[in-house]
């Protein structure tokens, strides 16, 4: 099963054709096109996403990449298709709030053979609501004209089912011996959830950040001491840099809700305290070198892995899990994947650990494919899909 995939849940627009194989136990994914752009540098200066920003963008931006995952993927073949004028009416009816969107995909529509795929996949949420339009709006006009079906598809899911897969080559990917049940972990800019799953597409929330969640809590941090967005990438660096030094924080950090008797996070209060701590080490030193960052990212950085491991071992000890699984954009950090590595081979030996691949870690639409794919399992009628439709509307709840 071929799958065309959108993600535009964020400030990545993203495009995917994924070829998906088997059965969910040992399904294998191949990935034939994938075209992503980054507006993080467009956001720099907002310090974080500006939703209108990144709408505009998305719109801008999904057809041409749509034209070069086809491409990849040699499902661009161009032959004139001219669009009767009420199926263009539709088009543009359903593209009313995006117009240059609407000429740009009625032109790409017109221009090429329907390419040869089982069904169309789209994050419709959890994200920035007017940035999801776009990729759903655009989906569903071209799930329409192309007469093909339209999975509605969960952000937080593509996290963790692409975190689950193993990499057999550089470009397929395998969902082979996930050892149930299994606790996951998503940390990302938008999200920081801790989720119990029995089996697959059984989800339980059983806890999450109460505020600010980790990215954007390492992007604020980051802000604060005028690093550019998005700033998990840098503190981590910095943090790592000022551990090789062998630097110590002459400052402590909180850690919010390390002993809490639940699931929960909270960073939102472990950020204001970096900004009054920083306030006061400027009285002594009004001019923040590099040194003085490192000490701060450090700090910031221990105080949050302090954190994530206290409520990971807490959650694995509790509900007795197989398989941990960590994704979302933070999970790319790999001084947090060692730490993690090390927890659970010293203190839960039996459990299995997955971590996201790097090129699969940030938002990207292979793993918005790999999730539709293990939904749709083969099912691809208008009937079956229904179900599908309903499962994937789901938000992830306790
Ligand atoms: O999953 P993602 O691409 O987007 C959302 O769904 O939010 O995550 C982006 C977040 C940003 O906040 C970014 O600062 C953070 O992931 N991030 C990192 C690292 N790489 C990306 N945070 C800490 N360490 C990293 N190496
Ligand atoms: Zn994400």
């Amino acid at each position: 099963m071929k799958i065309l995939a959108f993600e535009t849940s964020c400030d990545e627009t993203a495009v995917a054709v994924v070829e998906a194989e088997g059965e969910p136990d040992a399904m294998t994914f191949r990935v034939l096109g994938n075209a992503l752009f980054s507006q993080a540098s467009l956001h720099q200066e907002y310090g974080g996403v500006f939703p209108s920003l990144a709408k505009r963008e998305h719109a801008k931006n999904l057809m041409p990449l749509l034209q070069a995952a086809l491409t990849e993927a040699q499902l661009w073949e161009e032959v004139p298709h001219p669009l009767p004028e009420e199926e263009r009416r539709h088009l543009e009816k359903l593209l009313r709030r995006e117009p240059d969107l609407a000429r740009a995909l009625v032109a790409l529509v017109a221009r090429i053979a329907p390419p040869s795929v089982d069904a169309l996949a789209v994050t419709t949420g959890p994200g920035l609501e007017p940035a999801l339009w776009v990729g759903v709006n655009a989906g569903r006009a071209l799930a329409h004209v192309w007469r093909l079906p339209f999975i509605p598809t969960n952000h937080l899911e593509g996290h963790l089912i692409s975190a689950l897969t193993k990499p057999l080559d550089d470009r397929s990917y395998s969902l082979s011996e996930v050892a149930f049940p299994v606790l996951g972990l998503i940390i990302s800019g938008g999200h920081t959830e801790m989720v119990y799953m029995e089996d697959w597409h059984a989800y339980r929330r059983i806890g999450g950040t109460r505020d600010d969640a980790l990215g954007e809590a390492y992007d604020k941090v980051a802000r604060m001491l005028d690093l550019p967005y998005p700033g998990g990438p840098r503190i981590s660096r910095m943090a790592n840099t000022a551990r090789k030094e062998g630097l110590e924080a002459p400052f402590d950090l909180p850690r919010p809700m390390l002993h809490s008797d639940d699931h929960d996070f909270s960073f939102s209060g472990l950020k204001t305290a970096v900004l009054y701590t920083l306030k006061e080490y400027k009285k002594q030193h009004p001019e923040l070198t590099q040194e003085d960052k490192r000490l701060f990212a450090l700090e910031f950085e221990n105080a949050v892995f302090d954190v994530i491991a206290m409520k990971v071992s807490r959650a694995l000890k509790l509900y007795d899990a197989k398989t941990l699984v960590v994704a979302g954009g933070v999970s790319a950090n790999l001084t947090l994947r060692k730490m993690l590595t090390l927890l659970v081979e010293k203190h839960y030996p039996d459990v299995a650990v997955a971590f996201s691949e790097p090129e699969l870690a940030t938002d990207n639409a292979v793993m918005i494919a790999m999730a539709a794919a293990l939904r749709a399992d083969g099912a691809l009628t208008p009937e079956d899909l229904d179900s599908v439709r309903a499962a994937g509307a789901l938000k992830l709840t306790s």
